[in-house]
């Protein structure tokens, strides 16, 4: 199926970065729905501030930027958003009522041969596909947090997703530049999150216990298996609540040993998120 416009629910971390892509890379035409005015501002300024990244390193002309943006249209109205959508990539906060909503109405609304992709890291993607009437044209499409930059994208195969889906979501992904990985499971966590997860639990614990400092369990880490970022800071940078949210439903539907550790549902009690606080186990400013 040839896939032409895009529409990306949620202007969040996720879905700015989505929307992106989309026009960047893919030089789709996008558009980018979210249910306030100011989540879409936030978003725009998001892609905004990383377009220019790549100008300040002449790696794109301010033309090229421009001709970008342009692609990218923005709306309030989930009907206007997905009426002429081939493709709708769903990144909207991680609660299962708010998505089986989303997708209800996306399916209502979206012509028949769209395809409902979801972003989520920890919702099942049958039980989202169970919400709409083509369950075969539903499956999952997780990017990796900041997918400007993160090469991965898992193609998730729901309990009825045709084989045609998953080919036209691979090829989409193939032209916004990623590579991909297919779960042919719908299991929680799919490959990388299943792996992920427990590790960063793991150095919210050590740090809870007071095993080790923040600053060396970070170090340990980078230096020790060569990770790009310490896992308290990577945890600030996905979010304390959604790693929390990871953390359970790996817990709940794979094996109790997955469970929480107390530190890191501390880190949530106390609104300490990371980046989308300004605060976790480190100060983030704006940018
Ligand atoms: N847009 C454009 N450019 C960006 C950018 C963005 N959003 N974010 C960073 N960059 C650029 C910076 O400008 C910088 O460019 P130069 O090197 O040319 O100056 C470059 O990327 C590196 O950035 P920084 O110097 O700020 O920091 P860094 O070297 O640590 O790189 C990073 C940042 C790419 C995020 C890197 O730290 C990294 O790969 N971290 C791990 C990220 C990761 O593991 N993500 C997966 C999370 S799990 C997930 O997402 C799944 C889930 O469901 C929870």
């Amino acid at each position: 199926m040839d896939i032409r416009k895009i529409t990306v629910l949620g202007a969040g971390l996720m879905g700015h970065g989505i929307a992106q892509v989309a026009a960047q890379i893919g030089k789709y035409d996008v558009t980018m729905r979210d249910v306030e005015r100011r989540f879409i501002d936030n978003g725009m300024n998001m892609i905004k501030d990383s377009l220019e990244r790549f100008v300040k390193k002449s790696q794109m002309t301010e033309v090229e930027m421009n001709e970008i943006l342009a692609r990218i249209h923005t709306t309030l109205d989930l009907r206007e958003a997905v009426s002429d959508a081939d493709l709708i990539i769903e990144a909207i906060p991680e609660n299962v009522e708010l998505k089986r909503t989303t997708f209800k109405e996306a399916d209502a609304w979206a012509p028949p041969h769209a395809i409902i992709a979801s972003n989520t890291s920890s919702v099942s993607i049958t039980e989202l596909a169970s919400a709409t009437g083509r369950p075969e044209k539903v499956c999952g499409m997780h990017f990796f947090n900041p997918p400007q930059l993160m090469k991965l994208v898992e193609i998730i195969k729901g309990a009825k997703t045709s084989d045609e889906t998953i080919q036209t979501i691979t090829e989409t992904a193939h032209k916004l530049g990623k590579e991909t990985v297919l779960v042919k499971k719908d299991s929680p966590g799919f490959i990388v999150n299943r792996i992920l997860i427990p590790a960063l639990n793991e150095a919210a614990a050590l740090h809870w216990e007071g095993v080790a400092d923040r600053d060396d369990i970070d170090r340990a880490v980078k230096l020790g298996l060569n990770w790009p970022m310490g896992p308290l800071m990577l945890l600030d940078y996905i979010g304390a609540d959604t790693t929390l949210a990871i953390a359970e439903v790996l817990a709940k539907e794979i094996d109790p040993k997955f469970h929480a550790s107390p530190g890191l549902k501390q880190m949530v009690k106390a609104q300490l998120l990371g980046r989308k606080t300004g605060k976790g186990y480190y100060e983030w400013t704006q940018k």
